[in-house]
């Protein structure tokens, strides 16, 4: 039986958290193995947000290793930079002509971001779900395994899907979006009802794959819980249920197992408990990274073998819409 495509990529804008890590990217390993997998460093999508060259480019290419560092085989699935690729920008137009812009502007990411950067709200902020799209369109993927905050991206991909395949024929793949149980939105540490972020100005509020052990003990030490102090999941109690899911992600276990374990201890056992098991994991990880960052020239070659599988497959389907909407191909 033919595998199923999955299609995932991380934006190197900023530094990753372990909203990231637990969100998806450690999910990888697993769905390499069963899926034929594209992940991508998506850059095009960086740069609507300002950044600086030499921070993109080496962010990028420290993504890459994080990749690699967590278990991304670059034998098994494409690992490939988005802008050396350029059907993305290609079929992001020609979606573009398929995509309402108030759709675009109810996007909540749109909204948010355009709050915070009111200085630059430029047309590729606005274009950014298409892009998203047309990346996933692309590969014809059946599967989007992402955070929650990426949902809404996922739901106008396969509206825009749809929508083509209705007017020019069958064409696309609609996907799905693969969101995990548990660990699909981790929270700030500062303030458990707001997404933890890239990009959040409070550094205690996140913490960051790149941090060390002090460090990770610190931010959790600080986390805000509440005053009653009994280690439970509830609505009530959003600090509390934020730090259980973390630490229940890190331990893989649920977090009723996560509860039990913490039954009648006090919140400074608890917070140094899972400051402890996150600097425990992510430490071989974070020392991977370093070496591989080490090794330009695999990094390199790794990225380019990735890049010409993406090409190949890309191509493939970037010549079937331009020749479903009429564009004319030559003799
Ligand atoms: P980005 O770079 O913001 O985030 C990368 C992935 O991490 C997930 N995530 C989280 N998961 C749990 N808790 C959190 N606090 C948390 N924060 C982030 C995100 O949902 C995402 O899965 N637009 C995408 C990148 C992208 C993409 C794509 C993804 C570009 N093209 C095509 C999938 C398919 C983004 O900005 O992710």
């Amino acid at each position: 039986m033919e595998k199923k495509i999955m299609y995932s990529a991380v934006q190197p804008s900023g530094n990753l958290t372990i909203g990231n890590y637990v969100g998806t990217i450690r999910n990888w390993t697993r769905y390499q193995e069963e899926y034929d997998c594209f992940f991508a460093m998506a850059d095009m999508h960086a740069i609507t947000v300002r950044q600086d060259p030499a921070d993109l480019r080496r962010r990028t290419l420290e993504l890459a290793a994080l990749y690699l560092a967590c278990g991304v085989d670059p034998n098994k699935c494409a690992l490939y930079v988005q802008s050396r690729i350029p059907q993305h920008a290609e079929l992001c137009w020609v979606l573009n002509t398929l995509t309402y812009v108030g759709e675009m502007e109810r996007m909540t990411q749109f909204k948010d971001k355009s709050a915070k950067h009111a200085d630059n709200i430029n047309m590729g902020l606005m274009d950014y779900p298409v892009l998203m799209a047309a990346d996933i369109l692309l590969y014809q993927s059946d599967l989007v395994p992402v955070g929650i905050d990426q949902t809404q991206h996922v739901e106008i991909t396969r509206d825009i899907a749809v929508r083509f395949n209705n007017r020019y024929g069958e064409t696309f793949r609609v996907p799905q979006a693969l969101i995990q149980k548990q660990g699909a939105k981790i929270m700030s540490l500062q303030d458990p009802l707001k997404k933890m972020s890239k990009s959040d100005e409070n550094l205690n509020a996140s913490v960051f794959l790149s941090d060390d052990k002090d460090t990770i003990i610190r931010k959790f030490k600080r986390a805000v819980t509440d005053s009653d102090s009994r280690i439970v999941a509830s609505a009530e109690k959003p600090g509390v249920t934020n730090l259980l899911t973390i630490y229940a992600s890190f331990a893989g276990i649920t977090v009723e197992e996560a509860e039990k374990q913490f039954e009648g201890r006090g919140y400074g056992e608890f917070k140094l408990a899972v400051g402890e098991r996150v600097a425990e994991t992510l430490a071989p990880v974070q020392a991977e990274q370093k070496r591989l960052l080490a090794d330009k020239g695999y990094l390199a070659s790794a990225l380019q073998a990735g890049a010409e599988r993406a090409y190949k497959a890309a191509r493939k389907t970037l010549s079937k819409v331009h020749r479903k909407i009429g564009f004319y191909l030559g003799e």
